[in-house]
């Protein structure tokens, strides 16, 4: 079951900006949400956006939560902060390594989720992941090629390596054997940014497409902004693919995949 609609925008960046940024209020989650029994992950959670959506999962009562980050030590110290605004002792917060950059530690890093994310006791659904929001992300403003997949960099973080990710924590959110009765869906959120449907996407009809990402001369000619933009519009082409799959049965079990535009903010690591 998939719905989407997925149609270029209408609007101009500034309209795009303006919509999601200042016309449109936040709709807070219900007061009665509770988020006890689930384990969410979120990567790059240790910062910015990720960070925020921490603390709201646990100030909703989460039980189990895992963020990533590639340095032990910020991970530390976000998961500390996490504890002391959560005001939930019961709340289990881990700190994961994940490299973006990385197959290697991509792979890995699920293999630990599937061997250490065991349901919990008091979970409703019986899974051991509930909630997988896949956060990290660059906007590099120079071009660089990562040495370990031969890929530039924006583009390999923000959809190759998410794509490889989502696609990886699928069985996991969909959890094993007939779902208890009351348990929601897994659900895999991608963020991405309004940006990706004001993109030129000048390359789009390069053939083969990928190679040109890696192009220094296609990187220059269309500038970082529009590549990071790209890597977005391509975050919404992976959700249209993962859309035709049947994630979802028709009594609502299974994955509910969705990707979302979280507004111009400066991360927490931004100097005041
Ligand atoms: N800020 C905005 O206005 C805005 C608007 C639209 C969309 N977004 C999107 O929102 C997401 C978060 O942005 P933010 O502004 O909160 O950024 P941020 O504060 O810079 O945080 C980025 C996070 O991504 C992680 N990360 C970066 N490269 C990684 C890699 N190779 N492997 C693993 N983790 C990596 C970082 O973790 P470590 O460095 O600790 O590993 C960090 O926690 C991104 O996907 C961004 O594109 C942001």
């Amino acid at each position: 079951m998939a719905s989407m609609s997925l149609q270029p925008s209408t609007l101009s960046s500034l309209g795009l900006f303006m919509k999601s940024n200042v016309r449109m209020k936040p709709i807070p989650p219900p007061k009665d949400l509770s988020l006890r029994g689930q384990t969410a992950l979120i990567t790059g959670g240790n910062s910015g956006l990720g960070f925020e959506a921490a603390k709201q999962l646990l100030q909703h009562g989460l039980s189990r939560l895992v963020i990533t980050s590639r340095s032990a030590e910020k991970g530390k110290k976000a998961a500390d902060s996490l504890r002391a605004s959560c005001q939930n002792p019961d709340s289990e917060i881990l700190v994961w390594e994940l490299d973006m950059l990385s197959y290697d530690s991509i792979q890995q890093f699920v293999r630990r989720c599937e061997s250490e994310l065991l349901p919990l006791g008091n979970s409703v659904s019986g899974r051991g992941l509930d909630i997988a929001i896949l956060n990290a992300g660059v906007a590099q403003a120079v071009f660089a090629i990562n040495r370990s997949t031969g890929h530039e960099e924006t583009f390999q973080t923000n959809y190759l390596s998410t794509a490889l990710l989502a696609i990886l924590l699928l069985p996991l959110l969909k959890g094993k054997g007939k779902p208890k009765v009351g348990s929601k869906p897994g659900r895999l959120s991608i963020v991405g940014s309004s940006t990706g449907l004001t993109a030129a996407f000048g390359n789009r009809n390069a053939n083969p497409l990928i190679p040109s990402f890696d192009d220094q001369h296609h990187w220059e000619e269309m500038g970082a902004f529009e590549r990071y933009s790209v890597s977005k519009t391509l975050v919404m082409v992976l959700l249209a693919q993962l859309g035709k799959q049947e994630l979802v049965d028709e009594d609502g079990n299974g994955v509910q995949v969705n990707a979302f535009e979280p507004g111009f903010v400066r991360g927490t690591n931004c100097k005041k």
